[in-house]
């Protein structure tokens, strides 16, 4: 095998793991028992988020939280609890992307969207549930003793998925798509464009990196380095989104593909044009490894993370 080929087979193992771990953390934390102050966990409801959560994704924000904690030497049984929060507002925000109101799409992980399977209202309520769901988590003590670094967790994760990160991307992403303004589609350039990918989708990537190093009580000089490193990755990550939607296939991918030039939405294949995205992918992958660079070794596994995160075909 080629040096190449071997890093590739390493990091395959190490995702396959953590997806292996979260996806029990996950089943355990959606089953029926209700906890101290719930009253009752309606059925409905829960098997909707179950359906949003379970089986399905790479799990790749839950990897970037064990992968960074472990460079902090922080216990992999806390940086899974933040990674099954991250994961949970990850699920949310793609069950409330596809609702008609948003993308309107019919296929998600290969599967009916959540709203396709139920109805608008469970697939809402399903996101909302596990949105919520997420901030319970990391205010338990088995997420981390201290206090102080359980609000630095919550903290993060809000600015990472509210009005400055992931639901005000989306809302750019869709004024950009001309919904607000009679139908107009807004011709964005290459700030607007990073700006609106920095938050709808880099937000969440970030938070998975800042929440180990948080967990990990990292130097600021240290959580500088991660958090660069997942600001890149991040702008990386949408990049190979948009280069999916249009030379993907949709049975690959496990969801529509082709959908971004038709509604003129604002990415960097429709300003580069597709050789132009791939330089810059290629150059944030470049950037995203120096950024690790105070780390050395310990940190190839997440060097690695950012060349898939380039190759991806899914
Ligand atoms: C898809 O994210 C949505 C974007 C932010 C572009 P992923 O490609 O990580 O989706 P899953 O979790 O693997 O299905
Ligand atoms: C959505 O971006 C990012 C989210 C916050 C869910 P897209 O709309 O491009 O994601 P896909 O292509 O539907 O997964
Ligand atoms: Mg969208
Ligand atoms: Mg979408
Ligand atoms: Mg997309």
């Amino acid at each position: 095998m080629t040096d190449a080929k071997d890093a590739r087979a390493v990091f395959r193992q190490r995702l396959d793991s953590v997806a292996a771990d979260i996806e029990t953390l996950l089943e355990r934390l959606l089953d029926g028992t209700t906890l101290p102050e719930e009253r009752a966990r309606p059925r409905r409801l829960m098997e909707a988020m179950r359906y949003v959560a379970l089986a399905g994704g790479k799990r790749l924000r839950p990897f970037l939280v064990v992968e960074t904690a472990a460079l902090f030497k922080a216990p992999r049984e806390r940086a899974l609890m933040a990674g099954a929060a991250l994961e949970f507002v990850h699920c949310y925000s793609l069950a409330h992307d596809d609702l008609p109101a948003m993308d309107n799409d019919d296929l998600r992980r290969g599967k009916p969207t959540a709203h396709k399977k139920y109805d608008e209202a469970t697939a809402i309520l399903a996101g909302d549930g596990l949105l919520t769901l997420a901030f319970d988590i990391l205010a338990r003590p088995e997420t981390h003793p201290n206090p102080g670094v359980r609000v630095d967790l919550v903290l993060a994760l809000a600015r990472g998925s509210g009005l400055g990160g992931m639901v005000g991307g989306q809302m750019l992403d869709l004024a950009a798509e001309g919904r607000f303004d009679g139908g107009k589609v807004q011709k964005l350039g290459p700030t607007e464009v990073k700006l609106l990918q920095t938050m709808k989708t880099g937000a969440l990537l970030r938070f998975g990196c800042l929440a180990g190093a948080i967990l990990g009580e990292a130097t600021p000089a240290q959580r500088e380095a991660v958090d660069r490193y997942g600001t890149l990755l991040g702008e990386a990550f949408q990049i190979a989104d948009d280069l999916l939607d249009v030379e993907g296939d949709a049975a690959t991918v496990g969801k529509a593909t082709g959908k971004d030039a038709a509604l003129g939405k604002g990415t960097f294949v429709s300003i580069l044009g597709l050789e132009g995205a791939k330089a810059r992918l290629k150059q944030l992958v470049a950037e995203s490894e120096q950024a690790l660079a105070p780390f050395g070794a310990d940190a190839n596994i997440l060097k690695m993370a950012a060349r898939f995160v380039a190759e991806r075909k899914a």
